[in-house]
């Protein structure tokens, strides 16, 4: 099963966030973190839209804004975000063969960071402020201490099977 994926942008959800900041190019950041919330990305439709409506700006800017800023995502992301902490103590207790079983179990290429059905997607991070957990994996807001690579594959395994998916 894939996660719906809202490929057309509803202009008229954008003009009511646009409008609940004001309009204002000032809002610009608070902005894009509420369109971000709905699509759970940045489409470039959407950019490209805030650009146009909101006197000021440009659409330029606005990617100048959204790709300077690490919070927000080009990307689409999956329904199930997937962290693998990569800090130190994580490293140095096996973060890597994690992170390894995730990408042999989303059958993700190099440089993919969405699983082709929408639902999963992962990134590496740096200390969760966890380290006694160490290796730490966090799936949405849930943690998930000392992990292994069999371990995160039975979390996978168990969220695909809720989704019908595997
Ligand atoms: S290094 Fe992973 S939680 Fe600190």
């Amino acid at each position: 099963m894939s996660v719906e994926t809202p490929h057309k942008i509803d202009t008229s959800k954008l003009d009511e966030i646009i409008k609940s900041y004001d309009s204002k190019k000032s809002n610009l950041i608070a902005i894009l973190q509420k369109v971000q919330e709905v699509y759970r990305y940045l489409p470039e439709e959407a950019m490209i839209y805030i650009g146009t409506k909101i006197e000021g700006l440009s659409p330029a800017t606005v990617f100048g804004v959204a790709t300077f800023y690490a919070q927000f995502s080009l990307e689409p992301k999956g329904k199930y975000e997937i962290k693998v902490c990569d800090g130190t103590a994580c490293h140095v207790r096996g973060s890597m063969p994690v992170l390894n079983a995730i990408r042999n179990k989303l059958n993700l290429k190099e440089g993919q960071v969405t699983s082709d059905n929408g639902l999963f997607s992962l990134e590496i991070v740096s200390c969760l402020g966890a380290c006694g957990l160490a290796p730490v994996c966090v799936v949405n807001d849930k943690v998930y201490p000392q992990m292994t690579s069999d371990a995160i594959s039975m979390v996978l395994d168990t969220l695909m099977k809720e989704e019908g998916s595997n």
